[in-house]
């Protein structure tokens, strides 16, 4: 019943918690994520700092980390990471060079999607889809309990699926994957384009920031969503359409009972997924004639995948004192 320490590292955040074996999150920190420039060394030494700290007031008994990135079936490597500078990097073996404890690394959706399971949205439920929207679109299909990690650790990138042909850049080296459409990042960069235009519905969000386009964030857009602010809604609205057509091509391909969806942005609640459910329904092939699949928040909220993290590491951990 020993406490873990689970780490999220999303491409803008870095949340560190420590987590009893109920899911209860005992204490939390959390930090920017280190630009993308700097070498992946640096966010290696977040990670071990964040540990060392919360180390002094909680005996830490292991460490699992829930990576942005794609990370190998051996879960050691991260492959590759859109958001981040990691290129094959061998983040379990850099970090257990520094830390005493067990450490796994994992996939941040794929860790979102076990903490939903287990203590949240997707309880009781063993066909489930995890969807996080964060700075890019996080995905995992858990079956039986199980999240599929196909032959090379990888599956449930969906948000790397081509939605738009010739669409936006991604910095995954296509064009116009889903996350250019319906994620934290495209929430903000619409709300840019339209402060930029100077767009007539512009204004209030523009006298939020004192006309710095940068400073518009993505809970800003949801604070101001919820005041009921016309631009706001409507961009939270297009989001959560594009939102409702990817759930829709990945009902066709993997028909699960549940849609559980987390991420920064599902703060927006209903003002997302109301229309996602309502683009979903008709997008849905087969529509009318088939079961659908529920769409809900993640319970969990922004903290899933910190809490996954900390929860799978604790299976970790159990393993290495068996073996010892
Ligand atoms: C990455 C995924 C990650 C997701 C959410 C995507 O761009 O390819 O590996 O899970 O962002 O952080
Ligand atoms: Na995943
Ligand atoms: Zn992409």
């Amino acid at each position: 019943r020993v406490p873990t320490v689970g780490i999220d590292i999303g491409g803008t955040k870095v949340a560190a918690g420590v987590v009893d074996a109920d899911g209860t999150i005992l204490e939390r920190i959390r930090t920017e994520t280190p630009d993308k420039s700097k070498s992946p060394k640096v966010v290696e030494d977040v990670i071990t700092e964040l540990v060392l700290d919360l180390s002094d007031r909680h005996d830490v008994h292991a460490v699992g980390i829930g990576a942005a990135g794609w990370v190998d079936a051996d879960r050691s490597r991260v492959l590759f990471a859109p958001h981040l500078a990691w290129r094959n990097e061998p983040l379990r073996e850099a970090l257990a060079t520094r830390l005493a404890v067990p450490i796994l690394v994992d996939n941040d959706a794929n860790t979102a999607a076990w903490a939903e399971w287990r203590f949240g949205a997707g309880r009781g439920e063993d066909d489930l889809v995890m969807i996080t929207l964060g700075t890019g679109i996080g995905g995992a299909a858990l079956e039986d309990g199980r999240v599929k990690r196909g032959k090379y650790g990888v599956a449930g990138e969906f948000g790397h699926m081509q939605v738009v042909p010739q669409g936006h850049r991604c910095p995954c080296g296509n064009r116009g994957c889903w996350e250019q459409y319906s994620s934290g990042n495209a929430l903000v960069r619409e709300a840019r384009e339209m402060a930029a235009a100077d767009s007539p519905v512009a204004h209030t969000i523009l006298a939020r920031v004192g006309g710095q386009i940068d400073e518009i964030t993505g809970p800003m857009i949801t604070d101001l969503a919820r005041e009921g602010d016309p631009m706001c809604v409507e961009l939270l609205e297009e989001i959560g359409r594009w939102l409702g057509v990817g759930l829709a091509n990945l009902a066709a391909a993997l028909d699960p009972a549940r849609f559980v969806v987390g991420g920064g942005v599902s703060a927006a609640d209903e003002l997302l997924l109301a229309p996602a459910r309502d683009a979903f329904r008709r997008q849905l092939t087969g529509r009318g004639y088939r079961p659908e699949a529920t769409i809900v928040r993640a319970e969990l909220g922004a903290d899933a995948g910190m809490v996954g993290a900390a929860d799978l590491a604790r299976l970790v951990a159990r393993r290495f004192v068996r073996a010892n």
